[in-house]
């Protein structure tokens, strides 16, 4: 019987903490939230947050203000302009339960890591990564920006690009009360091996966010 009882709790807890391959985040708030200038006001960095974790709809109202999909007819475009259409923008989102590729035409989050990467994303050991609820990871595809000859402008193109993103997700932040801060200083090295950065992809910022510490 006590066998039985130990049986169920390791099922229980297992079931608990298993990480899911892919995340299907409820459909974005569109109509929520604070007003554009009233958020625009209130945009602040903030680097003290609690540990406390955000909920699924408050990660999909920032990965969509940062990436999504708001239009499909005829074709897909995304929250923020890209130059010439490129949508080079890779999103990761690192959890706690793991870390995970933002697919914006599905909406879902799909598996790279079943691990915490978040602290290793950070290449100054800040309490900002490690008491985060979430880390978004800005990386740029520079394959589809190759239309552009020159390699700086590439690159020129990727920051603006990544300027656009972190924005949106402070303005979201803002408009919930949550904390968030773009970081350059990030760990790179670990960045593309943890997240498995395919050839041509480079990571750019990190952006934290958290529930901010009072
Ligand atoms: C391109 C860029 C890189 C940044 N990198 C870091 C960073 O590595 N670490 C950090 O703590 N803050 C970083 N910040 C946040 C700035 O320090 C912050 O925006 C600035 O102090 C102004 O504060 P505010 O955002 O509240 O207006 C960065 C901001 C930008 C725009």
């Amino acid at each position: 019987m006590r066998l039985q009882n130990i049986v169920l709790s390791l099922t229980v807890c297992a079931g608990l903490f298993a990480t899911e391959k892919t995340i299907q985040l409820p459909q974005p708030d569109t109509k929520g939230g604070k007003p554009l200038m009233e958020a625009i006001t209130l945009r602040r960095t903030n680097r003290a947050y609690t540990g406390a974790t955000i909920s699924r709809q408050d990660l999909s109202d920032i990965l969509y203000a940062a990436w999504g999909v708001n239009a499909t007819d005829p074709r897909v475009l995304h929250t923020i302009p890209t130059a010439m259409n490129a949508q080079d923008p890779v999103i990761y989102v690192a959890l706690p339960e793991g870390a995970y590729k933002y697919i914006p035409e599905n909406n879902t989050l799909e598996l790279v890591l079943a691990e915490d990467i978040r602290t290793r994303l950070d290449r100054r050991g800040t309490d900002m990564f490690a008491k985060s609820a979430a880390v978004v990871l800005i990386a740029s595809n520079l394959d589809k920006l190759k239309r552009v000859q020159d390699k700086g402008v590439q690159i020129q193109f990727a920051h603006m690009h990544a300027g656009c993103i972190s924005q949106d997700i402070y303005l979201v932040c803002a408009a919930k009360g949550l904390g968030t801060c773009v970081v350059y200083g990030i760990n790179k090295e670990n960045a593309t091996t943890l997240l498995k950065l395919p050839e041509n992809t480079i990571p750019l910022y990190g952006q934290p966010i958290g529930v901010m510490a009072k």
